[in-house]
């Protein structure tokens, strides 16, 4: 009897290690496909803000990315390299400084970009720069971290 008890409490608890394991692995992903979309959105309404010459409501935006860029980082644990529709290759966990260190370049360009963009004279010279500091930093972590989509 006593063994059967036991028995029934190992697969209770196996189960619900699994459980609680695979929620957090799906949590973390489309946690981390989360934030990236909002700094998406962020990224656009920089973009518009900074073409208006709206630099205070553009700055707010930018800190916020940057954030959300050093949150990002605790976001790729080992056990999240595959499932729930993840775009993220391999070769991060391969790569782990390289890509940690893109994405702390990312966050501090946000945080240098808030003084530059107000020195910016033209609709011109403010795409130049968020192509150099915003855009840029996309392109280069996504061409080397983040599969085809
Ligand atoms: C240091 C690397 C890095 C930087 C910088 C970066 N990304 Fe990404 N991005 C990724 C990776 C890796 C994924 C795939 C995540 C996944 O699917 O688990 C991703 C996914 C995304 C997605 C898809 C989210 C989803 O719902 O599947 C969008 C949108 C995105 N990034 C936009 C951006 C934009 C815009 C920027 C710049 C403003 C940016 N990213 C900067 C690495 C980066």
């Amino acid at each position: 009897m006593i063994k059967i008890i036991k028995t029934i409490i190992i697969i209770f608890s196996l189960c619900f290690t699994f459980y609680a394991n695979a929620e957090t692995v799906e949590e973390i992903i489309k946690g981390r496909k989360a934030l990236f979309s909002k700094n998406y959105s962020s990224a656009k309404r920089v973009q518009a803000l900074s073409s208006k010459g709206e630099f205070e409501k553009a700055k707010k935006l930018m800190l916020k990315m940057s954030e959300n860029y050093k949150t990002l980082i605790n976001y790729f644990p080992d056990n999240t390299k595959e499932g729930f529709k993840t775009e993220a290759l391999p070769i991060i966990w391969e790569n782990k400084d390289e890509f940690n260190a893109l994405m702390t370049k990312s966050s501090n360009d946000m945080i240098k970009l808030t003084s530059i963009i107000e020195d910016t004279e033209s609709v011109d010279e403010v795409r130049a720069v968020l192509t150099k500091m915003m855009w840029g930093n996309c392109k280069a972590c996504h061409s080397k971290f983040r599969a085809p989509h």
